[in-house]
């Protein structure tokens, strides 16, 4: 079998991307994304797509209509495809037993229900969301005890590893494709049609074929272990705040060593997103329900030190700004989880958020890319706030950064959208209540230029000096 027809179901953050990279490298295939949501696939269908992510608005425009769709239409999408990517979410499970740390797999369960209620010819069935180790042999179980007669499936594993706002450049140039399937002959078939797709853009070397388990496990393993370096370099970042030592230094000192390497050792408020925190959750479930409870403890530290960064960073804003926020304007630049995506999940922006407005601050918020409605929604969720009519009290959302700012007791730059580097300080200075406090949570800013406008600068990993007139009035030259 040759691929001609590729349905995606899920049309979020994976599959929207991944398979409008596939029909533009593959102009022969034609490459169908469906999803149940109507709002998303009409989001799809429009100008403006449901998701930021920077060069994806130009490859949807040049491929749709022509062998990229996306529709309502699963059955059709199923019926017709060859292969089918199982793009849906897997978030983590909010009830019953794992409540809070094992992978809910209602959603890839209902997606291989579906494929086996409507397939009539033998498909290649790929999972692609993030899954928890031995997922695809639930899958292929659905499947084979509801199949069509004569008709077979092969599963295979081929984890998806973009990062949101770098996705399309990810996707284009991954350092490698990992491929998992069946060691039976028509396991290894189908590896090599799924390779062969990848071929069309990416050489044969950087694509890895293990068996399912392998690749199943490498993904939740990757996340994980990169997850544990911005954990280690956090760590790291609260014995220097206490030593003196700087925290930026030491990542460069610690990278040059070809055997660490220097990505990932951005300190930072805490990590945020829809994968590091689920997945290493969800290695932690795996391992405990395996009689590993050394393993489960060793990763959940990942996840600990995550939350006491967070808890570290706000505790400081609110210690600085004389130990009461109570009805102070505290402005947040930045709500979503990293830079150039407009996707909140796990953002720390919303532990922040939720500690000031627990502590009474009133919140001005601004973000480039996401929309006030998600702000808004993120912040009334009952597991952030009892009162949903006191939050909307106490947040206003603003369309730029000057507004934002204006009147403000205190900045807090969360996310390191570029835009924040280039504001014009003095003019932000001017505008806000004096003392004026800047608590720089992604290490951004040109802090000695903002110490000599005037602000009392914090940051993350470093001890800062007092701005200029505060150290002539103490006479002490100072932290
Ligand atoms: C991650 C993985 O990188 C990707 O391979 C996987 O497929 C999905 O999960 P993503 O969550 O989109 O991608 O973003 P990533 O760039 O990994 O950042 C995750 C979080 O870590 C962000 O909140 C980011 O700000 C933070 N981070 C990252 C740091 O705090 N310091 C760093 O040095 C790097
Ligand atoms: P991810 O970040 O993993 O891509 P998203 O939540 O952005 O997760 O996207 C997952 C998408 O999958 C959602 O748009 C959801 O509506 C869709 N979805 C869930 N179950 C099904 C299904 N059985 N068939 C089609 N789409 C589905």
């Amino acid at each position: 079998m040759v691929v001609k027809n590729i349905c995606c179901l899920g049309a979020g953050y994976v599959g929207g991307p991944t398979c409008s990279v596939i029909a533009s490298k593959c102009p022969e295939i034609k490459v169908t994304v469906v999803d149940k949501s109507v709002t998303r696939i009409a989001q799809w269908n429009s100008e403006k797509l449901p998701i930021y992510e920077p060069g994806l608005d130009e490859i949807v425009k040049a491929r749709r209509g022509k062998n990229l769709f996306f529709s309502n239409n699963i059955e059709k999408a199923i019926l017709e495809a060859d292969l089918i990517f199982i793009s849906v979410n897997t978030p983590t499970k909010t009830f019953g037993n794992g409540k809070g740390r094992a992978a809910d797999l209602k959603y890839v369960e209902g997606a291989a229900r579906m494929i086996a209620d409507i397939a009539k010819s033998n498909k290649i069935v790929v999972e692609k969301s993030t899954v928890p180790v031995r997922a695809a042999e639930s899958i292929m179980n659905i499947l084979k005890a509801n199949n069509e007669p004569g008709v077979s499936y092969q599963i295979l594993s081929n984890p998806e590893f973009l990062a949101e706002g770098t996705a399309i450049q990810d996707l284009m140039h991954p350092d490698r494709v990992l491929i998992g399937g069946e060691e039976t002959p028509e396991g290894q078939l189908a590896i090599e049609e799924l390779c062969s797709i990848y071929e069309h853009w990416i050489p044969r070397k950087s694509i890895l074929t293990t068996n399912t388990w392998s690749s199943e496990l490498s993904k939740l393993a990757a996340n994980a272990m990169l997850a544990q370096r911005i954990s280690s370099i956090n760590s790291l970042s609260a014995v220097c705040e206490a030593t003196g030592a700087d925290v930026s230094e030491v990542a460069v000192a610690i990278g040059l060593d070809s055997r660490i390497g220097p990505k990932f050792l951005q300190a930072s408020i805490g990590f945020g997103g829809s994968c590091f925190q689920k997945d290493i959750l969800n290695l932690v479930y795996i391992c405990e329900s395996l009689s590993l409870p050394e393993v489960a403890a060793y990763w959940q530290q990942v996840i600990d030190m995550n939350e006491y960064q967070k808890t570290r960073f706000t505790a400081k804003v609110v210690q600085s700004l004389f130990n009461t926020v109570s009805g102070k304007n505290i402005t947040l630049l930045g709500f979503a989880f990293k830079k150039n995506t407009g996707d909140t999940r796990e953002s720390p922006a919303i532990h922040v958020a939720k500690t000031l407005l627990d502590e009474g601050a009133s919140l001005n918020i601004y973000d480039p890319k996401v929309e006030e409605s998600q702000i808004l929604y993120d912040l009334t969720h009952p597991s952030i706030c009892e009162s949903p009519e006191e939050v909307k009290k106490l947040v206003k959302i603003y369309p730029d950064a000057y507004s934002a700012t204006n009147g403000a007791h205190a900045v807090v730059i969360c996310t390191e959208w570029d835009e924040f580097v280039t504001l014009d300080y003095r003019e932000i200075y001017r505008s806000m209540m004096k003392p004026a406090y800047i608590f720089d949570g992604r290490k951004i800013l040109d802090h000695e230029e903002l110490i000599n406008i005037g602000f009392h600068v914090q940051t993350i990993g470093k001890r800062l000096p007092r701005p200029l007139s505060t150290r002539m009035w103490s006479g002490t030259a100072v932290v």
